[in-house]
């Protein structure tokens, strides 16, 4: 059985490593078709050893198309993901239009892979924020023992996850440093060369971000809509690789060694944790690899229960297109899909 896959925005940063991911995991396309802008349309990109040539998303028809990967941002996804949908092709969408919506399933396979039976009330499913993706791979495991009461954690959001225009600033602004040169602002709203900078999204009356935001409504959304959840959400001069400092409060007593235990058998989590020099990861080193990384595992004294960690994974991946394959595959797996005929 195998599927036509249609990925959405192939010319970005997300669309790029679906790409690469739907290759490296052999997932059963019988033909993958590539969409961006018209801008792009004509351009070629990376299938594997093959190249796809870019078609225009407003003149492509998805009668026969089973599957559409979609990162191509939230006013996008509002306009064509309904329209995709009722012709009967399953929308995997990355951006935040549909995350929030009670008829559209947000999945992290990890974690409630058994809500992905909900997609077929709009043929939609939503692919979590970056920052929570990774989030909650860490922390279902511990909340499956010791039950989460509350997180308090604060990101180190590398560039990538405000797309390719976000990489580029990074880079020209840190060139025009060395040379001496004037620097540009025009992506974020303060220099992000060799700066970090406490804003990811807008702002919202409370004070907080809509970044910020989005990590508490999808970690209750997605794990337990009990747990306490506050975020500062930080955009570092890091060009792949989400880092979260990140503290829990369990109502059950849960020691670091257990965590770590618990940690090192749960799926989709990598535990590197010597407390010595170098024996935790950096965003660097999780660049182009798939897990979710554990490092500075160690209990916090200050509250019952308590536990400090430090949570690492590549954004591009996990935080959007490894998720969203994985999402696919379990359409997949459990049956839930058919291909359609195709026309000969
Ligand atoms: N980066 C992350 O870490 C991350 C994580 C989770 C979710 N996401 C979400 O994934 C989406 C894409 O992010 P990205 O980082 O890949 O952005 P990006 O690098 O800026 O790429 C945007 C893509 O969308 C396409 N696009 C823009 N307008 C379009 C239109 N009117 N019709 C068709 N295609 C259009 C672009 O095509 P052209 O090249 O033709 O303009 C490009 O392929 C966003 O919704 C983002 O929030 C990103």
């Amino acid at each position: 059985m195998s599927f036509k896959v249609a990925v959405v925005g192939a010319t970005g940063n997300v669309g790029r490593e679906m790409l690469n991911i739907l290759d490296e995991r052999g997932f059963p396309a019988s033909e993958v078709v590539a969409l961006a802008s018209r801008r792009s349309q004509g351009t070629e990109v990376s299938f594997g050893d093959r190249t796809l040539k870019v078609k225009a998303l407003d003149t492509y028809d998805f009668s026969d198309t089973d599957i559409c990967v979609m990162s191509a941002g939230g006013n996008v996804s509002k306009e064509w993901s309904p329209k995709i949908g009722k012709q009967g092709c399953v929308v995997i969408d990355n951006s935040s239009a549909f995350r929030y919506d009670q008829d559209v399933p947000l999945i992290v396979p990890e974690v409630n892979p058994d809500a992905v039976e909900l997609f077929s009330r709009k043929n939609i499913i939503a692919n979590p924020n970056c920052s929570t993706a990774q989030l909650v791979v860490a922390l279902k495991p511990l909340h499956d023992v010791a039950t989460i009461k509350r997180v308090v954690v604060a990101t180190y959001q590398s560039v990538s996850g405000a797309g390719k225009e976000g990489m580029d600033e990074l880079f020209t602004q840190t060139r025009a440093v060395f040379v001496a040169d004037q620097v540009d602002v025009k992506k974020f709203t303060k220099r992000i060369a060799f700066n970090v900078i406490p804003h990811i999204d807008v702002f919202l009356d409370d004070g907080f971000t809509k970044e910020e935001w989005k990590m508490v409504a999808e970690t209750k959304k997605m794990l337990d809509p009990k747990i306490k959840l506050t975020a500062t959400c930080v955009r570092v001069p890091v060009f792949i690789g989400h880092s979260e400092a990140v503290n829990i409060e369990f109502e059950k007593p849960i020691t670091a060694d257990e965590a770590r235990e618990i940690l090192r058998e749960a799926p989709g989590c990598q535990v590197l944790d010597k407390r010595e020099n170098g024996g935790y990861i950096t965003p660097l080193e999780s660049a182009g690899e798939d897990a979710t990384f554990i490092s500075r595992i160690r209990e916090d004294s200050t509250v019952d229960n308590g536990l400090s960690m430090w949570v690492v994974s590549d954004n591009l991946r996990k935080g959007a297109a490894l998720n969203a394959v994985q999402i696919a595959e379990l359409l997949v797996e459990r049956g839930l899909i058919h291909p359609k005929k195709k026309a000969a």
